[in-house]
């Protein structure tokens, strides 16, 4: 059975957070916010725990997962060194959305890395995430709090609607700041690697650094090449309907859509559009979700997984995606949109 509790992130009741602080330390699992998306902890010393969070997802034993600190001094026992690049990344961006991948010592179980010799640790800004970590006394290891496959939650709700019958606690702490999952950046060579892109961009990488790299298998039409992050080459975040991002000019997207929205109504189906702020009045038909406002990429980045749901929710058949830019966080956007869509994105227009 799992106990919900309701936690204010503004007005923390410490009574329950040292509650679920408690089932952390006892071997169970908890599900708590973070500023990125809600994960799903377990101690991360303890093998049978983090067995736990494999099991009540379903996740693939192969995909390792992010181990959660809330103080720098716990990274001495999880990692063999930090190299000075490492140490400037988390001056300037922990605690916060980025993920830093580091050489492991021995004490990390093998069923966190997946067999590898590195470790993916964070340090997580939102309130409750901080404080629970702290209070638990261990290092938290915490993959997002969704089923595999489908999309991270972002919201109570979405923690529940999965994992309720499945996880130990879940702390309802409100919705998700960035909406996304943290950037995973690779800092065990000279030039930081981004294996997954996230809240921190590679613009924001590149105001310490002179140079930043990008894993090749990640980029738009690459999906041939092995993603350095075991995670990244499962197709994700998958609503149950089949989706279709267009991308060009927004006149030609539009078009396009109208055109497909026609001949999939005339065969009978139930047609989604995710659209824009800028876009949405320009559809009439169908079930029409905004992601957000291309003026301010964050929004779109915050609303983008639960939009996803809402389309499940609805029971739509088929689901046409206006891409985005890919500067900044659409790069993000963008990464997460394509997984949803199985690679089938369709270029239109200019
Ligand atoms: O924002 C986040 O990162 C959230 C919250 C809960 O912190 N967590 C999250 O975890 O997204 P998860 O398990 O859904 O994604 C972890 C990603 C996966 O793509 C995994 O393959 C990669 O990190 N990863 C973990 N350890 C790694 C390692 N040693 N080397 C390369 N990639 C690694
Ligand atoms: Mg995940």
């Amino acid at each position: 059975e799992t106990k919900v509790y309701e936690i204010d992130p503004k007005a923390i009741d410490e009574a329950q957070l040292e509650a679920s602080a408690q089932v952390l330390r006892s071997g169970g699992t908890v599900a708590f916010p973070t500023e990125t998306v809600y994960g799903l902890g377990a101690n991360a010393l303890d093998e049978k725990a983090v067995k736990k969070i494999f099991e009540a997802k379903g996740r693939p034993s192969d995909n390792p997962l992010i181990v959660h600190i809330s103080k720098l001094n716990e990274l001495d026992a999880l990692v063999e060194e930090i190299p000075p690049n490492a140490k400037k990344v988390m001056e300037r961006f922990w605690p916060g959305p980025i993920t830093i991948i580091l050489k492991r010592t021995d004490k990390i179980p093998d069923v966190i890395t997946a067999g590898l010799d590195t470790v993916a640790i964070r340090m997580p800004s939102h309130p409750i995430a901080n404080k629970l970590i702290e209070m638990a006394g261990v290092p938290v290891a915490a993959p997002s709090a969704n089923l595999s496959g489908k999309p991270s939650p972002t919201k109570a709700e979405h923690v529940i609607h999965d994992l309720k019958g499945k996880v130990d606690v879940i702390i309802s702490g409100g919705n998700c700041d960035v909406g996304l999952e943290s950037t995973v950046v690779d800092m065990t060579g000279n030039i930081p690697m981004i294996l997954r892109p996230g809240g921190v961009t590679k613009e924001h990488l590149e105001e310490i650094f002179e140079k930043v790299e990008v894993d090749k298998a990640i980029e738009e039409g690459n999906q041939a090449l092995t993603p350095k992050s075991p995670g990244m080459k499962y197709t994700h975040y998958s609503p149950q309907a089949e989706v279709i991002i267009l991308e060009g000019d927004m006149e030609s997207v539009v078009k396009a859509i109208h055109k497909l929205q026609e001949e999939k109504e005339a065969q009978g189906l139930r047609v989604g559009i995710m659209c824009t702020d800028e876009t949405k009045k320009l559809y009439k038909n169908g079930v029409v979700i905004s992601m957000g406002s291309r003026k301010d990429l964050a929004t779109i980045a915050n609303h983008l997984f639960a939009v996803l749901r809402q389309f499940d929710a609805a029971g739509v058949d088929i689901i046409y995606a206006e891409g985005v830019e890919q500067k900044l966080l659409g790069h993000a956007v963008m990464n997460r949109m394509i997984k949803a869509a199985g690679y089938h994105v369709v270029k239109v227009g200019r």
